[in-house]
């Protein structure tokens, strides 16, 4: 595999099935050893962890892995206040360790809806990913009420009841013209006080030129979306509205380490402790330079 970024190139029209150019969920599925991905998500996900390992950056391969980790910790901790629907938003590619099966560890009767925007995310999710109690739409979420007013949405969840809202790894996504604070204000508006938010996104407050450089070549190789790092005072107003639990925004390893317990291999042939995705290069690290993430998880304010 080539250690260098493709050429930038003007986009190309004639691009109906969007393969020739770098797709957020394909790259990111890329980093999670996933097969559901082509030639050009593969270069920009290497030419990104190049990048990164020159600037003495994590790898985002490490980043991706690291923060599904982080989503079990979340998941379990709303399961553990209680919630038992969750809305996870942006949720990518299925992998092997995807929210309806950390949540019906405790509590199988759980209900789970996904949401991304990607055709293949939506078909493949709705192929490996279908049951009682769970489902996928393709639905974007710059407009919250193509999934708020979902009939099949609004049959499953109880809206007079908490839900677990969940933003991994997404909103850094949206341009600030598309307002994500918005979008996460909407969510906020149509579910019960008691509610939770959890979400990871990237900031540029650890390490400032690798975020402007990753965001150059997300408009360099034509992306399909943007990769937008913020300050933690701009990842912070996401949470207007709910109170931050303890221990507030901090780096992905930070947020409640002894919730750790991921997905085991269910095959765990050598190992029965395999966790189902593994950090390629390190345990995570409690400095907050191992990283170029901010999470947090809240709570909505009663009215
Ligand atoms: C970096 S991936 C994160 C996936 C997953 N949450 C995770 O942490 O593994 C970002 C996801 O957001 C989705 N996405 C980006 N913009 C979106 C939009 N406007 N509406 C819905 N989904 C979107 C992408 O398709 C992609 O699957």
């Amino acid at each position: 595999m080539s250690a260098l970024p493709p050429e930038p190139s003007e986009p190309e029209a004639r691009d109906l099935l969007g393969v020739r150019y770098p797709n957020t969920a394909r790259v990111w599925n890329y980093h999670l050893r996933g097969k559901d991905n082509f030639e050009a998500d593969r270069q920009a996900a290497e030419a990104v962890n190049v990048l990164f390992r020159e600037m003495g950056v994590p790898s985002a391969s490490d980043t991706a892995v690291e923060t599904r980790h982080l989503l079990q910790r979340m998941v379990d901790y709303m399961l553990g206040q209680g919630v038992r629907q969750f809305l996870d938003l942006g949720s990518g590619l299925p992998n092997m360790a995807n929210t309806h099966q950390i949540a019906r560890r405790t509590a199988p009767e759980a209900r789970i809806v996904y949401v991304d925007i990607d055709p293949m995310v939506s078909s493949h999710a709705s192929a490996l990913m279908a049951g009682s109690n769970v489902i996928t739409l393709q639905a974007d979420l710059r407009e919250p009420e193509q999934v708020l007013s979902s009939p099949q949405v609004r049959d499953l969840l109880d809206f007079g009841q908490p839900v677990g809202i969940i933003f991994i790894c997404m909103l850094h996504c949206l341009w600030d013209r598309e307002d994500p604070w918005g979008v996460v204000r909407q969510f906020r508006d149509a579910v019960a006080p008691g509610s939770y938010l959890g979400l990871s996104h990237m900031t540029d407050e650890t390490h400032e030129q690798a975020a402007q450089a990753v965001f150059q070549m997300t408009q360099d190789l034509h992306w399909n979306t943007p990769l937008i790092s913020r300050s933690r005072a701009d990842i912070a107003r996401y949470f207007d509205g709910f109170t931050l639990v303890e221990p507030g925004l901090v780096t992905p390893s930070q947020w409640r380490p002894e919730l750790h317990k991921p997905l085991r291999d269910p095959r765990g042939d050598d190992d029965d402790d395999a966790p189902v995705l593994k950090l390629i290069v390190a345990e995570p690290s409690q400095d907050d330079r191992s990283t170029w993430n901010l999470c947090g998880v809240g709570v909505k304010d009663q009215l």
